[in-house]
């Protein structure tokens, strides 16, 4: 590929990044701010297994949804200043939205198949939030569909490095 070309692609997976860019920060703001009260309340579901379960919690939600569209907010009124394209507040607030809906509704289906509180279900951990990003997204501002392609390969391999680089830090026991 020439210069131009290898350009234009780079641009095409910065846009797509930027525009998914409030679900992860949605997604990331409970490692840091979530804690106390389960969404669940503790209750059980009909299996008598937890119907989220404890990691899943009140302030973790209620941060990701602020975090998520203070984003939104940041890219539609800061982001023009320094060049960068105008983005959108609601679009932040509904991407946040759809990615803790995804990220409980994995906790749910985890629960169901008797995994524990933070073990690991490969795929639904790693895109479940930005399938439900997309989802949320779709009554006000679509994302084309190469955009959707690219978050869905790149999100994974981010995942991954993010979490090598926490352990690294030794944040994480594991890098998995
Ligand atoms: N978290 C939270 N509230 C949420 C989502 C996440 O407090 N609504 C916090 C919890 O401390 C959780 C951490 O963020 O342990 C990482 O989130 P995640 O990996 O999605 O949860 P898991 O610990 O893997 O729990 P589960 O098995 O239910 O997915
Ligand atoms: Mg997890």
């Amino acid at each position: 590929m020439d210069n131009g070309g290898t350009m234009a692609v780079a641009l095409l997976v910065f846009d797509a990044l930027y525009y998914i860019f409030p679900a992860y920060c949605a997604n990331a703001a409970p490692v840091l701010f979530g804690g106390g009260r389960p969404v669940d309340g503790g209750r059980k579901f009909i299996d008598g297994r937890p119907i989220l379960g404890s990691h899943k919690t009140l302030r973790g939600l209620i941060s990701g949804i602020l975090v998520g569209t203070l984003v939104g907010w940041a890219q539609e009124v800061l982001a023009p200043n320094v060049g960068l394209t105008k983005g959108s507040t609601i679009l932040g607030l509904m991407l946040s939205l759809g990615a803790l809906t995804g990220d409980l509704t994995g906790s749910f289906i985890k629960r169901r198949l008797n995994l524990k509180p933070g073990e690991s279900l490969p795929v639904s951990d790693q895109i479940g939030f930005v399938l439900g990003a997309f989802l949320f997204s779709l009554p006000v501002e679509p994302p084309p569909l190469n955009y959707v392609v690219i978050v869905l390969v790149l999100t994974p391999l981010i995942h991954l490095l993010t979490n090598v680089i926490a352990y690294l830090l030794r944040l994480k026991r594991s890098p998995w």
